[in-house]
């Protein structure tokens, strides 16, 4: 969803707010703007497209300021134009960013259009700019007119104000969509996130929900939903600005890719001795918690949903405990019937999903044994308010197509998976050692699989022309079928589906002709030989396939069955981990011969903070 960037310091600001745009680009990149304040005037550049287009537009009409706010966008009420990109103003004195959904914004529009305010723009966020110059009536200051205004919206949102009568003011708040708080030497900032700051400050404050702060160059000042002043932790990031470099890759998803042994192996890090799982991996106390669980929901959105799948077959073949997997934006809105010593399991690679977090808060009020997160960013909400947690240690992910945040959240998984039969009993101890040494193999067995990269690029040329895919796979990757299908449809722009192989004859055989490439997920497992009929069957029909297949699985396969990809998949448990790899390249590959925008693809966002 949007970014937000804003600073205040003793120096020019806009390379700042500039170079924050571009590490938040990730997040929406339908438009951009910045607002500086100078001279007690505000001066506001805006464009349509991405923030290479604004920091051109923003040199030619050299603004300069000492305090400002940015912003990079992703349409939600308003298309994508100049008008509606954000700052917006309210009469050249009050300047706002904003990024989230304000619910009841018709009828505010209403109110304020009868008070006299002339809209510009199609958004819900002009009613906030407005509103705050409706309160600052009088000699009221902006951080009073924003506590107020915040008290009068509906709806889910994360602002930064500037206004043109108080040099190097910047006022924040938080409700629903996250905004941090930079502390620099005599400067301070405020962002959606931290990426944004990483080249100014590595020192952060995470504003709670309904916190109002105002920063100067000389300090800030937090009040909280109850109007009380409040002291919020000063947090040390141990990022540095380079992880936001794409270095010697072409695309950050191509790096991300890459990057995955190194992110599993930290992944697995002080998590996993030689023959088990440590103890309270999930948090102190948690071993206590997850002795007594009896049935496990998980709930996620998009490629972390894929994970949770993934899981559910794993918990209930190897731990023989029953789950289910759902999407979080169908689980918040039904009345869950929850047995006895379930446990929750919300996934997230961002941590800020609104749907997922919609569905924690939900679970949360329904009866669970307890909640656990496996999330990517620390201090995200959903890191905050579930009761047990993991993090992957994927590092940033800048590509919005999923990848290294995915196979992390496989990791995570089996490590819950192990740890449940390791706690319940449930596992013999020579097959939990081999499981454990499995999972300390993975990196390798990953790194083996990056080995394909250029046996897929030029597999990726049978795609290039089409417009349709099929996946296909069976148990647990089944799954991974549908990750493959996705990635393909969002960077490449071709339609994919999956589908599990035995259901082919139900329908999808019917579109089975040269035009359709089918793609077979092949492990070597008790159902391998039922994948290959399902290849028969598209074979039969003159359809291509591409069988990305385990290596003692080839054996029963050859040039008949299509075009064969060949690799060690390292047993069971790792096999979906790996096999996902080939996936991921054939996307990436297939997007780049069609030269669409890989990591930024149309009309999608890494982060969806808004239902
Ligand atoms: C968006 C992203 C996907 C991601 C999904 C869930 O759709 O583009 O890559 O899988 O959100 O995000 P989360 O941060 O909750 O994993």
């Amino acid at each position: 969803m949007c970014g937000i960037v804003a600073a205040t310091a003793q120096r020019d600001v806009s390379e700042i707010l500039i170079s924050g745009l571009h590490a938040l680009e990730y997040r929406g990149y339908d438009s951009a703007g910045i607002a500086l304040q100078h001279d007690g005037r505000l001066t506001r550049v805006r464009t349509q497209g991405k923030v290479r287009d604004l920091e051109k537009q923003a040199g030619r009409q050299s603004v300069p300021g000492f305090c400002g706010i940015a912003h990079t966008r992703w349409a939600t009420h308003g298309v994508p134009n100049t008008e509606n990109a954000h700052p917006h103003l309210s009469h050249d004195e009050i300047a706002l960013v904003h990024n989230g959904i304000i619910e009841n914004h018709q009828a505010l529009r209403g109110e304020l259009a009868a008070a006299g305010y002339d809209f510009k723009s199609d958004t819900d966020t002009e009613v906030v700019v407005h509103l705050v110059h409706h309160l600052m009536a009088g000699d009221r200051s902006l951080f009073d007119a924003v506590r107020e205004a915040v008290g009068k919206l509906e709806g889910s949102f994360g602002i930064a104000l500037v206004c043109s009568r108080e040099p190097g003011v910047v006022v924040g708040a938080r409700c629903g969509n996250p905004i941090v708080l930079g502390i620099g030497f005599n400067e301070h900032f405020l962002a959606s996130d931290i990426h944004a700051l990483l080249a100014v400050t590595n020192r952060f404050v995470h504003l709670d929900e309904g916190d109002v702060a105002e920063i100067r160059v000389d300090g800030y000042r937090i009040i909280d939903r109850d109007g009380e002043t409040v002291e919020r932790s000063v947090r040390e990031a141990d990022l540095s600005a380079d992880a936001m470099q794409r270095g010697r890759y072409r695309h950050f998803m191509q790096k991300e890719i890459f990057e995955q042994p190194a992110a599993v192996a930290e992944t697995l890090e002080g998590r996993i001795g030689a023959d088990h799982v440590l103890p309270n991996i999930f948090g102190v106390g948690s071993d206590e918690v997850l002795r007594r669980v009896r049935q496990v929901h998980i709930v996620a959105c998009g490629t972390s949903y894929h994970a949770g799948l993934v899981a559910r077959y794993q918990l209930e073949q190897l731990a023989g405990i029953p789950c289910l997997a759902e999407v979080a934006s169908e689980y918040r809105y039904r009345d869950p019937v929850v047995p006895e010593d379930a446990l929750f399991v919300v996934v997230s690679q961002s941590g800020e999903t609104a749907d997922t977090l919609a569905a924690l808060r939900h679970a949360r009020e329904s009866g669970y044994l307890a909640t656990l997160a496996i999330c990517n960013v620390p201090e995200s909400s959903i890191v905050r308010e579930a009761d047990l947690v993991l993090m992957t240690r994927a590092g940033p992910e800048i590509g919005v197509a999923s990848t290294k945040a995915f196979t992390t959240q496989l990791v995570a998984l089996q490590l819950l998976v192990l740890e449940l039969a390791q706690l319940g009993g449930r596992i013999e101890p020579d097959q939990l050692r081999e499981w454990v040494a499995d999972l300390n193999r993975l990196p390798d067995v990953m790194r083996q699989a990056l080995t394909l990269d250029e046996a897929i690029e030029r597999l990726a040329g049978h795609f290039v022309e089409k417009h349709h895919a099929l996946f296909l796979g069976r148990g647990s990757h089944y799954p991974i079928a549908m990750e493959g299908a996705l990635k393909l449809k969002e960077i490449s722009y071709i339609h994919a589906e999956a589908y599990p192989a035995g259901e082919l004859k139900h329908g999808p055989l019917a579109l089975v002709d040269h035009d359709m490439p089918v793609v077979a997920v092949a492990p070597n497992n008790s159902l391998l030989q039922k994948l290959i009929s399902n290849i028969e069957e598209v074979r039969a029909r003159g359809g291509e396939m591409f069988v990305i297949a385990d290596a003692r699985a080839g054996a029963s396969l050859n040039e008949r069955h299509g075009e064969i990809v060949e690799l060690e998949t390292g047993g069971a448990l790792l096999a979906p981990v790996v096999l996902t790899v080939p996936l991921q390249l054939l996307a990436y590959h297939v997007a780049v011969l069609r030269g669409t925008d890989v990591d930024q693809p149309r009309n999608l966002a890494k982060s969806v903070t808004v239902e």
